[in-house]
């Protein structure tokens, strides 16, 4: 059979675009964040977002930190404990924040996304998380409807027997199972031992429950992974028919997440490798049913998502791709990111310093940026790149009051170098990424960033191969 999506890589390309790099989840990113910024200027701003001509519905984020033991790759904001009445503490600081923030949103503006991400949410057990769907209830108005995006992360081996069935009668919908790997050598490198039948069989309940939509989390790059390997761990993740695939490349910062230094590095795949593993993963689930969506994500070709990057209106934030482009973003927890109007507003980063601000009647905003005209402009071409990979030059001449060729003539003549490499191609209408080029949207992007020169220096982003 053909395969129109195989591209090649040489060795020499591969080392000039192995460099650091943001994935964008945001745009200027949170380490512009400072603390000038403060909890009164995200309270005016939120209080602002009310008076828009056309209120933006709501997008809701919760932070749930704790798991019990740790993954050695992990890079998520997590606090690993088996103190039950560590997490109870933090759930009162929770509610408190959940009353606070929704005092200051109009309760005419719906609740159209809300995710609980972790660490792993359902640490807290059943009954702290049916109330804790109560209190953001009380203070919110979520859709009574199912057709919200209502989602939640779960790792497999950290549900009881009915878990899975309370999530959909307390309003999910949608749900993130973390896989990463299913070789057991993988897994015992990684401090992940997970069963497959043990994930199987979290699939099987999701579906019995009227989920509308499976998310497998999973990773390349990790300790021990071959080509071999992984062609295996697709089969097997391509058998049970999730309806969309995270194929996350593996971020690695021993000097920043302490736990990954526990990887033995001589283990992990070299750049070429990784480049072929993540080919044979594109090619894999494309002949299999999925559209590749681009940085990391695919899903089945009638899943919402490949639809909306079809008609142009897919968006990304902080939890990855996502259909709702217009809400205004709220997110409560230790280190949450809101994104509302203008700007980004970060909860404190410390649980205590969280968990004293609240104990306070304080708002936990510790830092955060408002946006400026040119923040604003670079976001909507690099948002535009990850989900689309095309620019169309009179969108921003039209929408923003510049000149295209001459606002961006720094970046252009460097994308020329790229269009050099197949990565890409320009013309008078745009900048066009090629199936090549896909694979190193980051490196494009990049050439947007007006930050990286001075932030690229601290060593804070992970390899883009
Ligand atoms: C909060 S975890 C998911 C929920 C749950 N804690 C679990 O592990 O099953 C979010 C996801 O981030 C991804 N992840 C974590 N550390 C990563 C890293 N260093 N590089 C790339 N992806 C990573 C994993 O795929 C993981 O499933
Ligand atoms: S990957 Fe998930 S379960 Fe593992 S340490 Fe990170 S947050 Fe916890």
């Amino acid at each position: 059979m053909l395969n129109d999506n195989s591209v090649s890589f040489d060795k020499d390309l591969i080392t000039r675009y192995a460099q650091a790099g943001p994935r964008y989840t945001s745009y200027p990113t949170a380490l512009q964040f400072h603390d000038e910024f403060n909890d009164g200027d995200y309270t005016e701003t939120a209080r602002e977002s009310n008076e828009d001509l056309v209120p933006a519905p709501l997008s809701l984020y919760f932070h749930l930190p704790f798991c019990r033991r740790v993954c050695f790759y992990c890079a998520c904001s997590k606090i690993i404990t088996n103190n039950q009445a560590r997490s109870t503490r933090y759930l009162d600081s929770l509610h408190k924040e959940i009353v606070m923030q929704g005092k200051l949103f109009d309760r005419d503006r719906c609740v159209d996304q809300l995710h609980w991400g972790g660490g792993t949410p359902t640490y807290i057990g059943n009954e702290q998380m049916s109330r804790l769907m109560q209190v953001i209830q009380k203070n919110f108005t979520l859709r009574d409807d199912d057709r919200g995006d209502y989602s939640i992360e779960i790792d497999p081996r950290e549900i009881g027997p009915g878990t899975i069935k309370l999530l959909r009668e307390i309003g999910f919908n949608r749900i993130s199972i973390g896989v990463q790997d299913f070789n057991p050598a993988v897994q015992k490198a990684i401090n992940r031992i997970q069963g497959y039948d043990e994930t199987a069989k979290a699939v099987e309940d999701a579906r019995t429950q009227g989920f509308h939509s499976i998310n497998i989390d999973m990773i390349y790059g990790l300790p021990k992974q071959t080509l071999e390997t992984s062609r295996q761990t697709l089969k097997q993740l391509v058998d049970l028919n999730p309806d969309r695939i995270a194929v996350y490349n593996y971020a690695h910062l021993p000097h920043i997440f302490k736990t990954q230094r526990q990887i033995n590095e001589n283990e992990l795949p070299d750049p070429e490798t990784k480049l072929n593993i993540l080919q044979l993963v594109i090619d894999y689930l494309t002949q299999n049913g999925y559209v590749y969506i681009g940085m990391d994500h695919f899903a089945k070709a009638d899943d919402e998502l490949a639809m909306a990057q079809k008609t142009g209106s897919l968006h990304r934030n902080f939890q990855g791709y996502s259909t709702h482009a217009n809400c205004d973003l709220i997110g409560m927890g230790v280190t949450a990111i809101s994104c509302i109007n203008g700007c980004y507003a970060q909860n404190a980063r410390d649980i205590n310093e969280y968990e004293s601000l609240l104990e306070q009647g304080k708002l936990p905003v510790t830092r955060g940026m408002m946006l400026d005209h040119d923040d604003e402009l670079r976001r909507d071409v690099i948002t535009k790149l990850i989900c689309h990979f095309n620019i169309d030059f009179s969108f921003y001449e039209d929408n923003y009051g510049i000149k295209f060729h001459r606002y961006f003539h720094d970046e252009l003549s460097r994308l020329a170098l790229m269009e050099k490499d197949s990565l890409l191609s320009i013309d008078n209408e745009g900048i066009h990424v090629t199936r090549k080029g896909r694979l190193l949207i980051r490196n494009i992007c990049m050439v947007f960033d007006k930050y990286l020169p001075i932030s690229n220096t601290n060593k804070s982003y992970s390899k883009v191969i």
